[in-house]
């Protein structure tokens, strides 16, 4: 698969995964340089969300781009994925109000609207309700946008090959875009123009501080996590994903809803058959794959490629088990976020597996 003259040389993509072992200040580490580049034989990874400031921030030990040090960090993952053949965006994030003040300096989170995020913000020793959050003024929001772009501007400093907006899973671009979230009677609420325009505004900033083809965007339309939803998912989903479209993204990703998705009783359960045929940019399906389900949406032409999420935590050559119909480790979640290499860079590929049998 060609991405705009990155030769991918496989449709298996590596999907963005929180992983929480950056330092406390938020910088990349050198045991995340070995995890990624384990993975290198991916098509191309996608990192963890990766906060665009220090207001964007939601994750306790995840990583940021606003400064030096972390350009630095960043750096050591690229390179040593660059070095192990492979290829890596790097994925910005705003979590608007999907955040707790205790992890940060006991600032308030901010979204489009005073209304919080459904479920609990998970501490390493205890929940909390998530907070109201600070209403964002209409003042603030070109900060915001200018955040992305610098990110953006240092992301290609620190190597990556391209960038992603993470614009699903109920972060602050979602809060925007769906109307469950955004009651502003302002130029960023009501109208689905006026919604989208955090989505379009951000992507036409990161393609300023690069160019429109190394930026991709992921979708979740279907995607209950935090309380999201929206009176129109299809209308309000269709007109960003045309409005991507006309400005000739680099790729978009879209979510297939999950289990608890559907038992909400989401209205669009077929993401990418619905969404595929209203956009010509590179279409990578995510959510809920295994190989034989790949398969069969890459053949029926609905994606171009599959973002395989879970399945890459606990097998780093994956695509070596794919094609020798090999066995699948199993993830654990207890050790999906936090401290150390286990369950992070000791999971075995079959080549390690034949060497000690
Ligand atoms: C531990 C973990 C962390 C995740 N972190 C992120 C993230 O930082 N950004 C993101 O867009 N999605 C994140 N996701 C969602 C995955 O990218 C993917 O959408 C999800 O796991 C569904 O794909 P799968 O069925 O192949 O696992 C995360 C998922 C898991 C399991």
């Amino acid at each position: 698969m060609d991405l705009h003259g990155l030769a991918l040389p496989n449709r298996i993509w590596m999907s963005a995964m929180t992983r929480a072992r950056a330092t406390a200040d938020n910088r990349p580490t050198p045991l995340m340089a070995e995890y990624y580049a384990r993975r290198a034989t991916a098509a191309l990874i996608v990192t963890e969300c990766t906060a665009v400031s220090e207001q964007g921030k939601g994750v306790i030990n995840g990583p940021g781009l606003w400064r030096e040090d972390q350009i630095g960090g960043w750096r050591m993952v690229t390179n040593a994925v660059h070095a192990a053949g492979g290829r890596i965006f790097c994925q910005l994030w705003h979590c608007g109000r999907v955040a707790h003040p205790d992890m940060r300096r006991g600032v308030l989170p901010v979204a489009p609207s005073p209304l919080p995020a459904e479920g609990k913000f998970k501490f390493p020793d205890r929940e909390a309700d998530f907070p109201i959050p600070r209403e964002l003024s209409a003042e603030e929001i070109p900060a915001i946008v200018a955040d992305f772009a610098a990110a953006t501007r240092n992301a290609r400093g620190a190597g990556f090959d391209g960038v992603e907006l993470h614009a699903a899973n109920g972060y602050l671009h979602d809060q925007f875009l769906q109307d469950i979230s955004n009651k502003r009677t302002d130029a960023w609420g009501g109208a689905v123009e006026n919604r989208a325009r955090l989505i379009l505004e951000t992507v036409e900033a990161m393609a300023g501080a690069w160019s429109m083809d190394r930026v991709g965007v992921r979708l979740g339309p279907s995607i209950s996590l935090y309380g999201m939803g929206d009176s129109d998912p299809l209308t309000t989903f269709g007109y960003v994903v045309r409005e991507l479209d006309r400005r000739r993204i680099g790729c978009l990703t879209m979510l297939e809803p999950n289990k608890k998705d559907l038992e909400k009783g989401i209205a669009i359960e077929q993401v990418a058959k619905t969404f595929r045929p209203m956009t010509t940019a590179p279409f990578i399906a995510n959510t809920g794959f295994d190989k034989a389900k790949g398969m069969n949406v890459l053949r029926s032409g609905d994606a171009d490629a599959i973002a395989y999420g879970s399945l890459y935590i606990a097998n780093p050559d994956l695509v070596a088990r794919f094609k020798a119909d090999g066995p699948l480790n199993k993830p654990d979640p207890h050790t999906f976020y936090g401290a150390g290499p286990k369950g992070y860079t000791d999971y075995s590929t079959l080549t390690a597996n034949e060497e000690a049998a």
